[in-house]
């Protein structure tokens, strides 16, 4: 069973591209996509891009020319849930896109033709993930956030599970993330984190019939600082928890 991984950035891949066995390059549609043995297990290493249409693009090639069985998506992400700070780890239990709204033709957030807004992970993938986190945090010191990383206080890293919400914005004022929390909250959408690829992953997996399964490390909490903390997290941070969770998989 092949398992695609992915990313956005390279920051986010951590050392799995070097860990990657007989690796065999691939390029199709303008991005490289590479094949190999991680842990004795054959995977498939990319680069989704930034933003919706590039991870589907990414997403589609994966499925559809490269026969990936399962794709998991690892990378970072912002905080929009109460108590989920900076360090901690997002395990998606479902995706949603924050930036469709096609009403009143459709309710705001529901995806035309699928008569729902959310789309869901898959269950047992989702659950070796949290498991690999829960374990990673332990293993990693008490799952301390490192105090020399300049972002934030020390705190206890927590993992969570439940909705992740995408779309096409880095949020990046506490104006708009308050916003968003509240308006998906008022509709009955607990959100915990915003990115910019997973729901588009999670619609093509949908759309293929693949499992699909993300873990994102929070690297700001989309507020007014969120400019700053972002690139020093993804920098300093991000790669060694993105190592430690995929490779407890
Ligand atoms: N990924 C990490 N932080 C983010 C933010 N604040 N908005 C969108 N995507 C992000």
């Amino acid at each position: 069973m092949t398992t695609a991984i992915l990313s956005a950035l390279p920051e986010e891949q951590g050392s799995l591209m070097n860990a990657l066995r007989a690796p065999e390059r691939i390029t199709h549609a303008g991005r490289t996509f590479w094949r190999g043995h991680l842990q004795g297990q054959p995977v498939v290493l990319a680069l989704s891009g930034i933003g919706k249409v590039a991870a589907a693009t990414t997403a589609t090639v994966l499925a559809d020319r490269l026969g990936v069985e399962r794709i998991v998506f690892t990378g970072v992400a912002g905080g929009l849930g109460e108590g989920v700070q900076v360090g901690d780890v997002v395990v998606a239990g479902d995706f949603l896109q924050h930036d469709m709204d096609a009403s009143p033709i459709f309710p705001r957030w529901e995806l035309p033709g699928y008569g729902r807004a959310r789309m869901s992970c898959d269950a047992a993938l989702s659950a070796m993930l949290f498991e690999a986190a829960n374990d990673y945090l332990v293993m990693d010191g008490g799952g301390f956030y490192p105090e020399n990383s300049g972002v934030g206080h020390s705190h206890a890293a927590r993992v969570h599970q439940g909705l992740i919400v995408s779309g096409d914005r880095f949020v990046s004022t506490s104006a708009e993330s308050g916003a968003l929390r509240q308006a998906l909250a008022a509709a009955g959408h607990a959100v915990l984190a915003v990115e910019m690829e997973g729901a588009a992953v999670a619609q093509v997996c949908h759309d293929y019939g693949l499992p699909f399964a993300a873990v994102r490390t929070i690297s700001d909490r989309a507020d007014d600082s969120a400019h700053v903390d972002f690139p020093h997290f993804v920098t300093h941070v991000a790669s060694r928890y993105a190592d430690g969770i995929v490779h407890g998989l």
